[in-house]
């Protein structure tokens, strides 16, 4: 398990962790490989099921991350990210996953440094837990 690498995916809000992330690339700051961006224009649209089927199709954690409360660009979208990962971390056990593996931030378009360390951070902790797709697919 030494060499175990996660793969991690993560839904961005365009507005504000998508443009942390650009603005982490263009800072050259350095984070691990193994998060994949999904960009999405608020985190108010990433559907129950798109973190669903990112866990059944083998990541080993889902990030969610959003601009920070008061202020998303769509007035109240992060407030129903925040609702829905609160009602999946007490969904996901049932589908033999550690809620764990799924995680909220919110990271504004300056904090590139923010970005950098919430990306390491997560990769770190996700490691820890192991792979998953051994314990899904008792529960399949
Ligand atoms: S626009 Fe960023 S979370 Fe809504």
């Amino acid at each position: 398990m030494d060499n175990f690498e996660p793969a991690i995916i993560a839904f961005v809000c365009n507005w504000c962790t998508y443009t942390a992330a650009d603005l982490a690339g263009t800072s050259r700051l350095s984070y691990p490989k193994n998060v994949r961006l999904i960009r999405v224009m608020c985190t108010g649209m990433v559907d129950p099921q798109y973190v669903i089927k990112a866990f059944l199709e083998g990541a080993d954690g889902v990030l969610i991350s959003g601009c920070h409360p008061g202020d998303c660009h769509y007035i109240n979208g992060n407030y129903k990210a925040r609702r829905r990962v609160k009602l999946l971390k007490e969904i996901l056990p049932r589908f033999g996953i550690d809620s764990r593996r799924l995680r909220l931030t919110w990271i504004g378009a300056s904090d590139g440094i923010e970005f950098a360390h919430v990306m390491g951070d997560l990769v770190a902790r996700t490691r820890e837990l192991g792979p998953m797709l051994p314990d899904l697919k008792m529960v399949i």
